[in-house]
């Protein structure tokens, strides 16, 4: 039954790490154990199988001008669908039609770093199509298990340093502290209200590094992680200016492609499913693939627990899951008939 073997795919997958959560991170042990096991499944479904200089994994049939898939990495304690679900049905689908090609990309968490080297080495296929969870509350609360994704969100990524003078905790009198931490603090603060004055956009600081990092001395150097996303360049111009960053990572926002966008509404019309349109909040290896030029689209799975994502609590239901394989497969028919 595809429908069992999805999910014990995604169990396999999932208890990779040994938890809490998938621990799957980019350029570990985690993530090449994923990428062993798919390439098992690949072979055992009589695709061609090859893994490009990226460490991409391939999967393909005879006829592979339609690229399916996503990425097998995943945050520290993230969750069950995330990548691994758009990998797992991706293969199905592809075993399902006996057409099209299936990948696996590295490290999409830490830079879409394996789709950016695909796309910059090519050869590119003629459509992508990546199936993902929302990991947002839109399909949720509109009561519909699918979505048909509008457009990927710009992001961009970057990293801000703070240094003062540093000193013993209990003898340098507050005003006469110039403290890394309060400054970094500042900065949090700073970051929060400019993402909440550009209509839609988000900053996220992840990551806080304090040295020397000991309770009784004044903090002397403080790395931050800035992650910050909107739908246009204009307001991501305006993100990257107000929060004085200069990004070591930029992805432009894309628009899925018509063709391929249409194909997957053709297939959830014929299933009399409701169509709703939404754009993508997180970043997908898809907006690289677009980006490259290639026509893209996302279809998205409901995510329960309101939508939260990266974490163990991320949760999509067997028969959304079950509904989605079967969408990917149709779109793919209609893309190679
Ligand atoms: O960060 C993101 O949006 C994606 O999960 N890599
Ligand atoms: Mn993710
Ligand atoms: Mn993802």
């Amino acid at each position: 039954m595809p429908v069992d073997r999805v999910q014990e795919r995604l169990d396999a997958l999932y208890a990779i790490g040994g938890g809490p959560g998938a621990n799957r991170v980019g350029g570990t042990e985690g993530e090449q154990r994923a990428h062993d096991v798919a390439a098992g499944w690949m072979e055992a479904a009589g695709l061609a199988v090859e893994v490009d200089e990226a460490g991409n994994l391939f999967g393909r049939t005879r006829e592979p001008a339609v690229l399916l898939g996503s990425h097998l990495d995943s945050v520290p304690q993230g969750g069950r669908f995330d990548g691994a679900l758009g990998v797992v049905a991706a293969l199905e689908a592809v075993e399902r039609v006996g057409r099209g090609a299936v990948v696996a990309f590295r490290s999409e968490e830490t830079g879409c770093l394996g789709s950016t080297a695909f796309a910059a080495a090519g050869p590119l296929p003629a459509f992508f199509l990546e199936l993902h969870v929302e990991q947002g509350p839109v399909l949720g609360r509109r009561d519909t298990p699918l979505g048909l994704v509008t457009g990927i969100v710009g992001i961009v990524r970057g990293e801000r340093i703070f240094e003062g003078p540093g000193g013993h905790a209990g003898t340098v009198p507050m005003a006469d502290r110039r403290d890394a931490l309060v400054a970094a603090a500042e900065y949090i603060l700073h970051a929060r209200a400019t993402a909440a004055s550009i209509d839609g956009a988000v900053a996220t600081i992840g990551r806080v590094e304090v040295e020397p990092g000991f309770g009784n001395v004044i903090p002397s150097r403080v790395r931050l992680s800035v992650d910050a996303r909107a739908r246009d360049a204009q307001r991501l111009d305006r993100l990257v200016a107000e929060l004085e960053l200069e990004p070591t990572f930029r992805l432009e926002p894309v628009e899925m492609a018509p063709e391929p966008r249409a194909a997957l509404r053709a297939a959830l019309e014929e299933r009399g499913l409701p169509v709703v349109e939404l754009p993508s909040g997180a970043g997908h290896d898809a907006a690289i693939l677009a980006a490259a030029g290639v026509p893209t689209a996302m279809l998205f799975v409901r995510s329960l627990n309101g939508g939260v994502s990266h974490t163990p609590e991320e949760e999509s239901s067997p028969e959304d899951v079950a509904l989605a394989v079967d969408v990917l497969a149709d779109a793919l028919r209609r893309l190679t008939a």
